[in-house]
């Protein structure tokens, strides 16, 4: 166990002293908050996998604050970095390139490329600064629970595992970073998020997907994503179409005769509209930014209240959609119910 210490805005100097000194600190970002530690120094980038329980062949995303950073950790800014880095940054656009050759193995899993993002957040940005060094962050969660989005959710997975964790109120994203390679001959999106296909196709042209967003079978290239995440322990069902209200109440009218307790996550009219069950807001239909913020806090809080089952809305893949069910349809192991089908 380690004495965590934990802090708001107005000690970030001792966080930042803490990340120069090698050691663990957690921060808030405009996505989910990270676990950071100094990019540059092995030993520390080590103890992030330790206290995550993380898996080392998962290489980490290196997050800074300004320009010259970037310039040292990778082999050339492009043309098309430079065009993406104009539009996006700050911002939860991560973009992978060709590492220079002081990003130690440990950050890029032994991969020729590196994962760069300068975030947003006005906190992140500080603590960055006031340390001077890029800082290795992944998701601030134990691995394979959903990312943390409330000062909450770090405290209940890294308090005693980290040195520091620096509080700032709940994230406004609520998913993590788009990643999207540049490295190759064309750009690819490895991992989807609020930064869209379309926001990045206006900016640079060609674009593509990983094919393994598409086609489950084909392996990824980002390596986080063949890891099984974001499973609470309850099991998820996700249900769609035209008849889902009749389907949900028939699902929980059979899970009650189980003797089992059901969670319902959606948005606002459509929870309405049930009454015996353990309910969690996704929002108002109309935002899918809002659905989007409220995912991960839903799956924590029903997986809190133990229910067995967990039920939930579908979203159309589209725009900030397709990063929503990408996350969701992983968290359902990919059991999904199509209410318009007669049997399940
Ligand atoms: O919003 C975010 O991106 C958050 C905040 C803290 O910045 N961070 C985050 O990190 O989600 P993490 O470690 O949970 O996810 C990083 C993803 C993984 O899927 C990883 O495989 C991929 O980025 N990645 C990192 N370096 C890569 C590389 N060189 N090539 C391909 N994928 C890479
Ligand atoms: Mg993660």
């Amino acid at each position: 166990m380690i004495d965590t210490i934990i802090i708001r805005e107005n000690r970030i100097n001792e966080a930042a002293d803490a990340l120069k000194k090698g050691q663990l600190v957690v921060f808030p970002t405009e996505t989910v908050y990270g676990l950071g530690a100094d990019a540059l120094n092995p030993e520390a980038v080590k103890k992030i996998f330790v206290a995550k329980g993380r898996p080392t062949d998962n290489p980490l995303i290196v997050h800074i604050s300004c320009r010259e950073q970037l310039i040292e950790l990778v082999e050339e800014i492009t043309p098309t970095a430079e065009k993406l880095m104009a539009i996006f940054w700050p911002g939860p656009l991560t973009i992978v390139m060709k590492k220079s050759k002081i990003v130690p193995d440990v950050i890029t899993g032994g991969l020729d490329t590196v994962a760069i993002r300068m975030p947003s957040h006005p906190l992140a940005m500080e603590l960055i600064r006031l340390s001077g060094v890029p800082v290795a962050a992944p998701s601030a969660n134990i691995s394979g629970k959903p990312s943390p989005t409330s000062e909450r959710h770090v405290i209940e997975d890294l308090k005693g595992r980290v040195d520091y964790i620096l509080l700032g109120g709940d994230t406004e994203v609520g998913l993590e970073s788009t990643v999207l390679d540049i490295s190759g001959t064309k750009a690819q999106i490895l991992r989807p998020g609020v930064i869209t296909y379309d926001d990045i196709f206006n900016v640079i042209g060609e674009l593509s997907y990983d094919p393994h967003l598409i086609d489950e079978n084909s392996t990824p290239k980002s390596p986080g994503m063949k890891y099984k995440h974001y499973s609470p322990e309850a099991e998820v069902i996700i249900v769609k179409g035209n008849k889902k209200s009749v389907k949900i109440q028939e699902m929980i009218d059979e899970y009650t005769l189980e003797h089992k307790k059901v969670g319902l996550m959606a948005t606002d009219n459509l929870l309405n509209s049930f009454d015996e069950v353990i309910k969690c807001s996704l929002g108002n239909a109309n935002s899918i930014d809002d659905v989007g913020n409220k995912l991960f806090r839903c799956l924590r809080y029903l997986d809190q209240l133990k229910v067995d089952v967990i039920i939930s809305e579908s979203f159309d893949k589209k725009g900030f959609g397709i990063a929503i069910m990408n996350r969701l349809e992983k968290a359902a192991g990919f059991h999904i119910i199509d209410s318009e089908e007669d049997e399940r």
